[in-house]
């Protein structure tokens, strides 16, 4: 197993790009532009003649232009670089700066690193790498204000506590890596009336006779907080039917403002089989007691055929939900074709209309549907174009964000590789803003009680903090 690399304990957080391991240094491509003079005459010695030792990189001050520029410019002393302010003219610097960038993106799995600050229309925010050396991190959630539980969708669950990362044993042995499925979703759930602490995890499941088969599955068992592996799951869900696709499975686990726990569930990539019908699990948002029972109150208990659990339907994948943390409303996005990522609230019984109405298009460009509207379907909250590919979601609350921050909702962008705010008044989207522009693709966001923000970045690995940095 490859064990992630733990940076730093979360009560001393420091820069962390002064904090990168050495990386492997890549092998010289074939193909490469020769390097400018400059180059040659001022770095080759220290750096290698054709620039190899920024290939593959594991960059300590950032690979950003900006970054190497002032690194080129100002140094750093501690690491051995010198200074070249005054010896090479903007020109100079311009020409090494572009031909580092090309030897850094020329093995093909060029890393960005993150900035330390990040400048928000109104706000400086310091980013700190507090784990890196994930694979695909894809579900969060915290325990406490120092445990928070991790997902990896290749099928390992983490637990990081006070600086220490652990991993945990004893998942189910029916988790199907393939596709966009795994395991998905970690939630951690104290039960108000008796205390008792309960992990829930979503995942795609192997069907038991057919591994070609797979469906979306929740799972619950006793969260020992001394343990290192769990026993006892209890399977309380599956979306099924099973189905031969290995994607959209959604999946996003939460308790309601109501107390109920809410689901939600990909149509599987079979627009015209599930999501209209209610006699199926996929494309819905589902709605149980925390032990997996049916609510007697939810909205087809008593339609024949009807699967019980559905609470709301006509969903594509929805892979962000909230619980607002003032109305307890269910909020979710999902995954549109081309042009139709939508945010909802997720209210009992409605039809969000997918594939019936959609603002989307087929990837190639060709109409599914001109409708963007029918009487007995719901309009979403928001609808992006271009889709930015959503996924993970949390509203700040709390916490020492500013209050223009209060309210806002943050949305990881997998297509654009950024994390996205949206400020939100009157249940309307009033701005938008793009932060962390270029850092990866972001799968899950997470929110501690003291509404701290972190944030998973997939492909880098990592896991970052985000603080924002207030003017006396
Ligand atoms: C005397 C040796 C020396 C020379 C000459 C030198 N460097 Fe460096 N440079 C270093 C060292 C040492 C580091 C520290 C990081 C490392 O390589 O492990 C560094 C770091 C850097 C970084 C930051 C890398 C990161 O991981 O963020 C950049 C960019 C860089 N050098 C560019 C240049 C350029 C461009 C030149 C020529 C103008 C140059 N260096 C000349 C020794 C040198």
């Amino acid at each position: 197993m490859r064990k992630p690399i733990v940076l730093l304990i979360p009560v001393a957080i420091v820069a962390a790009s002064t904090l990168y391991p050495a990386g492997e240094k890549g092998t010289t491509s074939s193909s490469q532009s020769n390097p400018p003079e400059a180059y040659t005459a001022y770095c080759s010695s220290c750096h290698g003649a054709d620039g190899q030792d920024f290939v593959g990189r594991d960059w300590k001050l950032g690979s950003d232009p900006e970054s190497i520029n002032r690194a080129i410019t100002d140094g750093f002393e501690l690491l051995g670089m010198p200074a070249f302010d005054g010896v090479l003219t903007e020109e100079e610097i311009h020409s090494i700066q572009d031909y580092l960038g090309e030897r850094a993106s020329s093995e093909g799995d060029f890393r960005p690193s993150p900035p330390q600050t990040l400048q928000a229309s109104d706000l400086t925010i310091g980013v700190h790498e507090i784990i890196n050396g994930l694979e695909t991190p894809w579900g969060m959630d915290f325990i406490n204000d120092s445990t928070l539980l991790i997902t990896e969708r290749e099928g390992r669950l983490w637990k990081f506590e006070s600086g220490v990362l652990s991993d945990i044993a004893g998942l189910p042995s029916d988790i199907h890596v393939k596709g966009q499925g795994g395991l998905l979703d970690v939630m951690h759930w104290s039960d108000p009336n008796d205390g008792s602490q309960w992990i829930y995890l979503t995942y795609s499941k192997n069907h038991p006779d057919d591994d070609d088969l797979s469906a979306t599955a929740l799972v619950r068992a006793p969260w020992d907080a001394t343990a290192s592996t769990i026993t006892n799951w209890e399977e309380l869900f599956v979306a099924e039917p099973y189905e031969s696709t290995h994607r959209h499975y959604g999946s996003r686990v939460a308790i309601g403002g109501d107390g109920k726990m809410y689901l939600t569930c990909g149509e599987r990539g079979m627009r015209d089989v599930h999501p209209q019908t209610l006699e199926t699990a996929p494309g819905k948002v589902h709605r149980f007691n925390p032990d997996g029972t049916i609510p007697a109150d939810n909205p087809f208990v008593n339609t024949p055929g009807a699967v019980p659990s559905i609470w709301s339907w006509g969903h594509r994948n929805p892979q962000g939900m909230i619980i607002h943390p003032i109305s307890g409303a269910v909020w979710t996005h999902e995954h549109g074709p081309k042009g139709g990522d939508e945010i909802n609230i997720s209210r009992r019984g409605k039809n969000y209309g997918w594939p019936k109405i959609t603002f989307g298009r087929n990837y190639i460009g060709t109409i599914i549907t001109r409708d963007t509207a029918m009487t007995g379907l719901e309009q979403p909250l928001h609808y992006w174009l271009p889709s930015i590919g959503p996924c993970g979601m949390q509203m700040i609350h709390g916490g020492a964000w500013p209050e223009t921050w209060q309210g806002n909702l943050l949305v990881g962008s997998l297509s654009f590789e950024y994390l996205e705010r949206l400020q939100i008044s009157n249940e309307t989207v009033v701005s938008r803003e793009r932060l962390l522009d270029g850092i990866g693709r972001v799968r899950d966001i997470a929110q501690n009680e003291s509404g701290e923000i972190f944030v998973a970045v997939e492909g880098a690995g990592t896991i970052l903090h985000l603080e924002p940095i207030l003017e006396e």
